[in-house]
């Protein structure tokens, strides 16, 4: 090995031998511009730096599971106090009990929650639970929604067979005609409505939910002896300190957690309300490392600090300043931005860029000054994000736009697979 190799590269290198295509999942880099590091050494606070040192502001948290800052001192004292005492053990801690009670108190539809790990186990809890609820087999999802990994959510057709997803039928997500078609094919085989809280759309836009559909999505389950299903793993307590349907007034039967709740311990939850909780018992569900204590000590220490801090209002404020001046910027150098969802996830993609190849160019330029943005995901604002660090932050990207103003003529676009993707998703809407 050439002792003069920077660290990533070497990394990259020894990586695509020994984890298949290098890496995987939507961590991987490889449909984002070439100049994104792969790797990172460490966090703290809304920073984060590669495997080379290079520093990077951090718009994606994670892809969403820090919320307060990395390493944010509350959550790891709570972490180092139960670790000293134990982690995984022959069963779970006092501490399971403690952060049952304390999901239940902040979470006004639940009355009861289980924990597990990922985003993808608390959603296929979900569906089980409410085929469990009944005995029945249809559920009714949004197409083109992300929830999760396996063979029934996966985005990906990878060894999935069309049994996987016999009993799921989609409908358009705000479109109340379509959720009532959905519904009427599903008859009296209805076992659930799955949805998220406003529709997280890669590549394209990002919609806040309409209050007819929320309301009309509660109705059809109330009528039908249904379950409704929240999917909150991307936006739970980014947009509330309760369901995000809360303040709709729409609550659901069962709702899935995950991302943020432990600020970055591996932990998610499927919470319930009386309605669920007898089919809550029928599947058998448990995972080896479920119960163990540490995540669990540090989600009752977030909870605490959600309950108890103004981290919505900063995150509110601080993605509004992002906003606005992006939105100024941009129109100063000739473009004209789409930014689309609540300002604590916002989503920044290029008018007239269906190629991506603006956003690209313009995302490469903020990174290589230390701003880590992504070219069509979602991101997230943490509440460690200064007012400081968002007046850095446009510094840069004003800089990044006067690159691109001065390039765009003679840009390359992105890697293929991107065009390929966006073309894939506009046939599966026709
Ligand atoms: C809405 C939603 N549901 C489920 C999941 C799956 O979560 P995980 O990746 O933790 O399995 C995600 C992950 O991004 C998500 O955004």
């Amino acid at each position: 090995m050439p002792g003069d190799m920077p660290r990533h590269a070497d990394l990259m290198e020894r990586a695509r031998r020994v984890i298949p295509g290098g890496m995987y999942g939507h961590q991987s880099t490889a449909r984002l511009p070439a100049s994104f590091p792969q790797f990172f050494s460490r966090a703290e606070g809304a920073r984060m730096w590669d495997a080379d040192g290079r520093e990077f502001i951090d718009y994606m948290c994670g892809y969403g599971p820090n919320l307060f800052g990395y390493g944010f001192a509350k959550v790891e004292a709570a972490v180092d106090a139960q670790r000293a005492l134990g982690d995984s053990m022959t069963g779970p801690g006092p501490v399971m009990v403690e952060l049952a009670e304390a999901m239940v108190a902040t979470v006004a539809h639940a009355d009861w929650a289980m924990f597990c790990k990922n985003g993808t186990d608390a959603t296929s809890m979900a569906l089980l639970v409410a085929r469990a609820h009944r005995g029945r087999r249809k559920i009714v999802l949004a197409r083109d929604t992300y929830h999760g990994a396996a063979a029934w959510s996966t985005p990906r057709p990878g060894g999935v067979l069309p049994e996987d997803r016999a009993h799921l039928i989609y409908c358009r997500y705000n479109d109340p005609q379509s959720l009532e078609d959905a519904v009427r094919e599903a008859g009296d085989d209805l076992a659930g409505i799955c949805v998220t809280p406003f529709r997280h759309e890669t590549f394209r836009h990002q919609h806040l939910p309409e209050l007819e559909f929320a309301r009309l999505a509660r109705e059809l389950c109330d009528r039908h002896d249904a379950l409704l299903i929240l999917d909150e793993v991307r936006a739970g307590f980014r947009l509330a300190r309760d369901c995000s349907w809360h303040d709709l007034g729409v609550e659901p039967d069962l709702s899935c957690w995950g991302k943020a709740i432990a600020n970055g311990h591996p932990l998610s939850a499927l919470l319930g309300s009386e309605r669920a909780r007898e089919a809550a018992q029928k599947p058998y569900l448990t995972g080896s490392f479920w119960f163990s204590a540490v995540p669990m000590a540090a989600a009752v220490a977030t909870l605490k600090e959600i309950r108890e801090s103004d981290y919505l209002e900063r995150t509110i404020r601080t993605g509004t300043a992002l906003r606005d001046g992006l939105q100024q910027q941009a129109a100063s150098h000739g473009f004209s931005l789409r930014q689309t969802g609540p300002v604590q996830m916002p989503q920044i993609l290029f008018e007239e860029d269906d190629d991506f190849r603006l956003g690209y160019a313009w995302v490469e330029g903020a990174l290589k000054r230390g701003i880590y943005l992504h070219p069509f995901h979602n991101m997230f604002i943490c509440a460690a994000l200064t007012e400081a660090d968002v007046r850095e932050t446009l510094e840069k990207t004003d800089l990044a736009f006067a690159d691109l103003r001065r390039d765009a003529p003679g840009l390359q676009g992105p890697p293929p697979q991107i065009a390929a993707t966006v073309a894939a998703m506009a046939g599966d809407r026709r």
